[in-house]
């Protein structure tokens, strides 16, 4: 048993890995709907969740993930009447979700402009990968959290992800509120992952449900090409949202008729107006505010967004990646 799990304080001490009881549950939604990240079992892997509907939750997932640029993460649902207020599903979702959920495929489709979920969670597209999964721990959080809940896989960018409660202290030690210890994982490899926001479902990752599964509900499906084996950098995709204004980066003086996208507490003057991603110079902050903040700027009104420059390193190597991506046309 948790050491104590009352009155609304915890005596867990941080990455301490606590037995998935109704309890350590109720724990594990309160901290999450407070902007915390909670480590949690999936049939699949080990899922390293955050409010999705929150981008400082979603900046610090990033932050802990330390990947170099922003790859958009899973947002997970309780099951397909959850699924329909966040993206656009048609009748091949509906009946995958159907067969598959709750379990191990993840459909990637169009984004409500409403859905209400973090931008980054996205990573600026204007798709959303959407699971339900079938761990008892995993529904259990997500009923009590009352929130959709961002998850990749509770590993460093780069390590293999992993399938028990110990895996996930080893990689994260002190960075998540809790780790809820719901055993091995069943399946123990990550989700399918089938997009289907084209006229052909496209297998994107292979995982949990297998091809031949999928098969027997759509017919053929295609796959990402052999040689396309690097997963691609979600920037590089056509869907990707990129401002219709040039983007200048590394910003110091103005230019006639720009909009600037600051940073830190000082911030040059005259531009034509002037957003700040983070006025205490904050990276999870401005990762937070980045597409919110670009979007907003994007008007025909102004003639360029000048940017200040940020910082290269944790979530600025990421910020920077995306903002270079803007940048160049
Ligand atoms: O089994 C799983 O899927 C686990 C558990 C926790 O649910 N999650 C997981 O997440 O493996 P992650 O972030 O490690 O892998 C998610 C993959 C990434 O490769 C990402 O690029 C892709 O899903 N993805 C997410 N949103 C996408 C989108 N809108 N379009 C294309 N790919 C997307
Ligand atoms: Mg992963």
């Amino acid at each position: 048993m948790p050491p104590a799990l009352r009155d609304g304080t915890s005596a867990v001490m941080p990455g301490k890995i606590v037995q998935a009881t109704p309890e350590a549950i109720s724990e594990a939604a309160r901290l999450l709907r407070e902007g915390n990240l909670v480590a949690f079992p999936t049939e699949t892997v080990y899922g390293l969740g955050g409010d999705a509907t929150s981008e400082t939750a979603v900046a610090r997932i990033f932050a802990i993930k330390a990947r170099p640029h922003f790859n958009p993460v899973i947002v997970h649902v309780p099951g397909i009447a959850e699924a329909e207020p966040l993206a656009e599903l048609d009748e091949r979702a509906r009946e995958a979700a159907r067969r598959f959920w709750p379990g191990a495929l993840t459909l990637v489709l169009r984004r409500r402009a409403d859905a209400g979920l973090s931008l980054l969670a996205s990573a600026g597209l204007d798709t959303l990968a959407l699971r339900a999964p079938a761990h008892p721990v995993a529904r259990q959080l997500l009923r009590a959290t009352g929130k959709q809940i961002a998850a990749p896989s509770a590993n460093r960018s780069g390590r293999v992800s992993p399938t028990t409660a110990a895996h996930v202290a080893d990689e994260l030690g002190d960075d998540v509120a809790l780790i809820l210890d719901g055993g091995a994982c069943s399946v123990g490899l990550e989700s399918t992952i089938l997009d289907l926001t084209g006229a052909v479902p496209v297998l994107l990752r292979p995982g949990g449900i297998t091809r031949e599964e999928l098969i027997a509900v759509f017919g053929d499906i295609a796959s990402r090409r052999a040689d396309d084996h690097v997963p691609r950098a979600p920037g590089s995709l056509p869907s990707h949202y990129a401002p219709s204004l040039p983007v200048r980066l590394d910003a110091r003086d103005p230019r006639p008729g720009e909009a600037l996208l600051a940073f830190g507490p000082k911030a040059p003057a005259g531009f034509s107006e002037v957003l700040c991603l983070s006025r205490k110079g904050d990276l999870v902050e401005a990762a937070a505010n980045l597409f919110a903040m670009l979007r907003e700027l994007d008007r025909p009104e102004f003639s360029a967004i000048a940017v200040m420059p940020i910082p290269e390193h944790g979530l600025g190597l990421a910020i920077n990646d995306r903002l270079r991506r803007a940048a160049f046309r």
